[in-house]
């Protein structure tokens, strides 16, 4: 290829960076620890139905972004369509929420976002955070995982330990129609290096079922069941078929709980979802409704 080692090993040093794991093999070179299986586009429209293809307005996969849900809010100023979806390989800020970082290294996991707009008010719109819960825990069990859970509002967990987040971002006026993105991260192929710098318990598809997984496939059933719960949604809200798949995946309901919320701390034993899909906790004898927080289980 006509450079020499040094340029490679420079080379290596830059996959390393982007999350890859690299081996190297005493006098042989280096070697990827897994194959890899990049995103295509093409690929990832096989797997939506015609249907749910024609309600998306695009899609884009990229190499690298800092964050797919920043460059889709970025966006929506311009001539964003609703239904425009991007993918990345790598997310250099990838954002979780409360201000936590989403550890998202190259070609392993899936990072999408999906950009919606709704003909309606922001206060409305609470109970779609819950949705896309539901759209993601859909997905996974017709892969045929078992186990997974809901920790409200929207951390989709197998064995207390988080297999995807849900990052949903409100741009607009809080009163008229509003812009959404709805940004997915799903842990499938986790390099260890990058497990580690995770700070809260995770895990990833590999470790769940033991299988390897199209990441393509996966990313097309994600956008097309997405697709169909923000179709529902823009219709009838948070109606009481999403909220009864929710609740029945509900993995904190009855137990002990704390919710980090802006005001502070609460415990409480948690109750379950009100109608618009806020958190009922038990405080001292009185149930309190609960629009946004932290949940972690005491014991
Ligand atoms: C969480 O903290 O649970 C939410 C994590 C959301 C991560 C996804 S990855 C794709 C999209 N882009 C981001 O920057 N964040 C979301």
């Amino acid at each position: 290829m006509g450079i020499g080692r040094s340029a490679v090993w420079k080379l290596i040093r830059s996959l390393e960076e982007l999350g890859m794991e690299v081996f190297a093999l005493r006098g042989k070179g280096y070697k990827l620890a897994d194959p890899v299986d990049f995103l295509e586009k093409a690929r990832v429209l096989e797997s939506i139905d015609q249907e749910q293809r024609c309600s998306m307005a695009g899609l884009e996969v990229h190499a690298s972004l800092d964050s797919t849900n920043r460059f889709l809010l970025d966006r929506i100023d311009g001539e964003l369509p609703s239904g425009f979806v991007c993918l990345a390989e790598h997310q250099s800020r990838g954002r979780g929420r409360r201000g936590r970082s989403w550890i998202s290294p190259f070609a392993s996991n899936l990072y999408l976002s999906i950009f919606w707009r709704f003909d309606m008010a922001g206060q409305s719109l609470s109970g779609l955070s819950l949705a896309a819960g539901v759209a993601v825990a859909r997905v996974l069990a017709a892969e045929g995982v078992a186990g997974i859970g809901l920790k409200w509002p929207n951390d989709v967990l197998w064995d207390q330990r988080k297999l995807a987040g849900i990052l949903v971002e409100i741009s607009g006026e809080y009163t008229g129609a509003c812009n959404v993105v709805v940004g997915v991260g799903l842990n499938v192929n986790m390099p260890p290096a990058a497990g580690e710098t995770i700070d809260q318990p995770w895990v990833d598809l590999r470790t769940v079922t033991g299988q390897t997984y199209d990441r393509n496939v996966l990313a097309g059933r994600l956008i097309q069941e997405l697709v169909i719960v923000f179709t529902e949604f823009a219709s009838r809200g948070l109606d009481e078929r999403l909220l009864a798949e929710w609740e029945a995946l509900d993995v904190v309901r009855g137990r002990s709980i704390s919710l980090l919320t802006g005001q502070g701390e609460v415990t409480g034993t948690a109750m379950g979802l009100d109608e618009t899909g806020s958190l009922l906790v038990s405080v001292d004898g009185r149930t309190q409704r609960f629009f946004s927080g932290e949940v972690s289980l005491r014991f």
